[in-house]
């Protein structure tokens, strides 16, 4: 089975444009479950530019599938974890001027943080995921400092132009793919996925989760948020199922 996380993220971008208290993050959450969202996926970033603390606590306290928070390695940020204890964690690199996360994280250069958050994440009973680019050092790397996952990061597959980008893309990201899991860790993607290029990377076996943000939040403008969430599910499923015919 595969998994979707859908990220709102950008829900709280459009309230936060207007300095309004709508449309609410945790109102898209129940209408992203209704879809059949297995998990939501929220960024807490260290400049609030989106989603907010109370945001978080909204949704861990009314939502009741898995909770994913995307956070950077800071104390601030393992206080709040720590406190509203989600399923999962997912380290993600910040930086302020960025519009989104532009890479993955670089686990070696950053070794004593991240495996000190990764202890004291774990301690607290929450599982770990490191966001990655698809590259043999950082997995590596990330499994030597104990993460249960890592995300592949898919923003280079996405952004690739033309068949033979695609195809190279898709390989360095199935070959992170088998390594990572060689490696013991669950392997998860996500970043820049949308409903017509999901299905090659929902195609592969050793990926047991995606998450995916905007394109989803995109469509929703005009189907609404829970057809959007089933539509994405549905292309994750059949790309899943049709894998077994050698797609
Ligand atoms: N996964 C991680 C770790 C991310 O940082 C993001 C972007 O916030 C996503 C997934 C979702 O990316 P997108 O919005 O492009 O679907």
């Amino acid at each position: 089975m595969i998994r979707l996380g859908v990220n709102i993220d950008h829900v709280a971008t459009v309230r936060n444009a207007r300095g309004e208290s709508f449309p609410e993050p945790v109102a898209a959450a129940h209408a992203a479950v209704l879809g059949g969202a297995d998990q939501i996926t929220v960024h807490l970033r260290e400049d609030r530019r989106h989603i907010r603390d109370e945001d978080v606590e909204l949704i861990r306290k009314g939502i009741h599938v898995d909770l994913n928070l995307e956070m950077a390695c800071t104390d601030e940020m393992v206080a709040i974890a720590k406190a509203l204890k989600p399923e999962h964690a997912c380290l993600v690199p910040e930086r302020r001027e960025e519009v989104t996360t532009e890479g993955g994280l670089d686990v070696a250069a950053n070794r004593d943080a991240v495996q000190k958050t990764v202890s004291e994440l774990k301690a607290a009973g929450i599982g770990v995921s490191l966001f990655i680019d698809p590259d043999e050092q950082a997995l590596l790397a990330a499994g030597e400092v104990g993460a249960d996952a890592v995300e592949l990061h898919t923003g280079r597959y996405a952004g690739a132009q033309g068949e033979a980008a695609v195809l190279r893309e898709l390989l360095a990201v199935r070959k992170a793919a088998t390594t990572g899991k060689q490696l013991g860790m669950r392997m998860h993607a996500g970043h820049g996925l949308d409903y017509r290029n999901v299905w090659r990377i929902a195609a592969l076996p050793e990926i047991e989760e995606l998450n995916i943000g905007f394109a989803i939040i995109s469509r929703a403008l005009f189907t609404g948020l829970t057809p959007a969430v089933r539509e994405m599910r549905d292309e994750m499923l059949r790309a899943r199922e049709l894998a077994g015919d050698d797609l």
